[in-house]
């Protein structure tokens, strides 16, 4: 999602004296994240959640303390962090409600939604309650058309809303409760939520985490054109194969370079060794373009490669095959294939 917000980053004595700090502790989870990439600069989108878990936006020490562990400018720093709509410019409150007034939603309610929630909170989008409990926003297509109008919190989704139900969910959340969403994980909060967007855990202990995955979901909405094409006894074409390119003649060898090195293996040397240090040393060796296939990552029974391939697993769709539910006819194309539970 990205932004046309031109507000400053709130910057006010008051705001900044009653931060929580990012410490040591921030530091050491910082430099885990940058560890987690072949470039630093990489690690930023994570860090930029991880500054908000800790303080509700990303403020000028937290831009500050990006652009130190990672080496860029503030002005870097800044310019991505005022990008994206969810890095937040202001102090966000207990819990973020987003409305989705894209088209669909809107035309289902989701304006009214919108409008009625700003009337009962007195605030407008990207605002926080007095109170502190709730900022408001409108959101554009959240990606759930199949259940407009849809609110989110914290974004988590509550689908299938309307002026009531979304009246009843703000007031709860507002007394403190946390009312379950409709499909995925618990509600948490908002400081929540990002330090899991930074990569960590926000759940107490394993079998908590473990709840979240295994959460219901709920696809009614979303297979509801498979089961029409089952009963009229439709199916997509089949995808046209595509006969491999042919391979590029090899080109000569540039002057100058060493013997059997073309000029772009030679930069990439140069920026192999130009590296400041081991991880983006490390990166720069694995763009190298005579560096070896990576072998795919090892999976717990010894097989190699990844273990979520697109298309194969619960609440990932792509392009391929799936089988109708009822008769185990088989479909080509693109799917989102059945969640178990
Ligand atoms: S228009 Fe609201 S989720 Fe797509």
């Amino acid at each position: 999602m990205t932004g046309l917000d031109s507000s400053p980053v709130d910057a006010s004595p008051e705001t900044l004296a009653a931060l929580p700090p990012l410490t040591e502790q921030t530091r050491l989870e910082a430099r885990e994240i940058i560890a987690r990439y072949p470039v630093a600069r990489s690690a930023l989108l994570p860090m930029l959640h991880l500054v908000q878990s800790v303080q509700g936006y990303v403020s000028p020490e937290g831009v500050a303390f990006c652009a130190e562990e990672l080496r860029l400018t503030k002005a870097e720093v800044g310019a991505v962090a005022t990008f994206y709509t969810m890095y937040k410019r202001r102090p966000a409150g207990r819990h973020l409600v987003s409305v989705c007034t894209n088209t669909l939603c809107s035309v289902l309610g989701g304006q009214k939604i919108m409008d009625a929630l700003s009337s009962d909170l007195g605030v407008h989008h990207d605002e926080t309650a007095a109170d502190g409990s709730i900022t408001l926003e409108h959101a554009e297509c959240l990606a759930a058309c199949d259940y407009a109008p849809v609110v989110t919190v914290d974004y988590e989704f509550y689908d299938q809303q309307d002026v009531e139900s979304a009246r009843e969910l703000v007031a709860a959340l507002r007394r403190g409760e946390k009312p379950a969403p409709t499909r995925g994980a618990p509600l948490t909060d908002f400081k929540g939520i990002s330090r899991q967007l930074a990569g960590f855990s926000q759940h107490p202990d394993a079998a908590a985490a473990r709840a979240a995955v295994d959460a219901p979901s709920a696809l009614g909405p979303t297979l509801v054109g498979l089961r029409l094409a089952e009963e009229r006894g439709e199916w997509a074409p089949e995808m046209p194969r595509r006969s491999a390119p042919a391979p590029e003649p090899q080109q000569p060898v540039a002057t100058g370079a060493p013997s059997g090195q073309t000029p772009a293996a030679q930069a990439a040397d140069a920026t192999v060794a130009a590296a400041d240090n081991s991880a983006e040393r490390a990166g720069a060796a694995g763009a190298h373009p005579d560096a070896p296939e990576p072998a795919g990552r090892r999976l717990p029974d010894g097989r190699e490669g990844t273990d979520t391939p697109a298309g194969q697993e619960p609440g990932t769709s792509g392009q391929g095959t799936a089988e109708t539910p009822e008769t185990g006819r088989r479909i080509e194309g693109s799917f989102t294939p059945k969640r178990k539970g």
